[in-house]
């Protein structure tokens, strides 16, 4: 496995595995592993032949008073992870390598990125869409794989795919969670003992959700009022938003029909923690 901080030594090292007839799968990341990066992966080295991991903490996708420099970082055990993974090459540009002059060019998804976060961090997928994208113009790679868990982010980077004929698919991995239902994330390290377990209350909420869904209720404000005196149960918890939304144009929907997200945002001391679900009444 080769570690490179450089474009340049990225763009060499693809051509190569490229004119060998590999198939190129690339892992965005941010670092601070766990088992739901472990999962994505898991997932490029099984259906790609030469898989890069990129691990960039990106300043663009932070707000003003956001956790950049708290942010967790875990370098020697994330490359521990890639080469017992499997992970033929490791990209850890610094900042100045991969915005090298003050952007100017940032790429914008509209409609799908005023909602759910998109509300309560302005600039926040900006920054994922423009990193992703110049991610993907240096790796060049067919496949990119992305996490459940960030559901709207996913939602974003394949309409930008989409909308900008860029050649490359997009796999989405299903949400990794503690045995407690809790979503891994590298932000639950900020929580103490108390906040830890209050935050199991994220993942009950989505599921009673779903079994009101299932119980054929269909007044989404029924939901999520109960939603939030689940979350509520915990004086730790304060909610940002609790989202119904249609799972595709994630717009704000009065009755449960079709595919559905159900997403959460809230904060526990010092974290921000998100999680959603995915419910599909299409076939009812
Ligand atoms: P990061 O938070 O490091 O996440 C990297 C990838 O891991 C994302 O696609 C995310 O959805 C996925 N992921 C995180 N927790 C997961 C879990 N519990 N189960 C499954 N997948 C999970 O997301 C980012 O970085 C950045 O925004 C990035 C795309 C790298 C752009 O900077």
């Amino acid at each position: 496995m080769e570690v490179v901080e450089t474009i340049e030594a990225v763009r060499e090292q693809v051509t190569a595995a490229r004119r060998k007839g590999r198939k190129i799968g690339l892992v965005p990341t941010m670092g601070a592993f766990h088992r739901g990066h472990i999962s994505l992966i898991e997932r490029a080295v099984k259906d790609c032949d030469f898989v890069v991991v990129s691990i960039f903490v990106n300043p663009t996708q932070f707000g003003p008073g956001e956790d950049f420099e708290k942010y967790p970082r875990s370098f020697d055990a994330d490359l521990e992870i890639c080469r017992e993974t499997g992970v033929d090459l490791v990209f850890a540009p610094g900042t100045e390598q991969m915005y090298q002059t003050e952007n100017l060019t940032w790429v914008n998804v509209e409609k799908l990125t005023d909602t759910l976060c998109g509300q309560f961090r302005p600039q926040h997928f900006r920054g994922v869409t423009t990193v992703c994208a110049k991610l993907f113009n240096i790796v060049q790679p067919d496949i990119a794989f992305f996490g459940q868990k960030d559901a709207q982010q996913a939602i974003v980077i394949k309409r930008m795919v989409a909308d900008l004929n860029m050649p490359l698919k997009i796999i989405v991995c299903p949400t990794v969670r503690e045995p407690d239902g809790l979503a891994l994330s590298s932000r639950n390290q900020y929580l103490t003992e108390q906040q830890r377990k209050d935050a199991t209350l994220i993942y009950k909420s989505l599921q009673e959700c779903e079994k009101m869904i299932r119980a054929g209720i269909t007044d989404t404000q029924k939901i999520v009022t109960q939603m939030r005196s689940i979350l509520n149960q915990a004086p730790s918890i304060k909610i940002e938003y609790v989202g119904i939304v249609d799972a595709e144009t994630l717009q704000h929907l009065d009755h449960i029909t079709g595919k559905i997200l159900a997403a959460v945002a809230v904060r526990i001391g010092p974290a921000r923690l998100i999680d959603n679900i995915l419910v599909d009444v299409s076939e009812r």
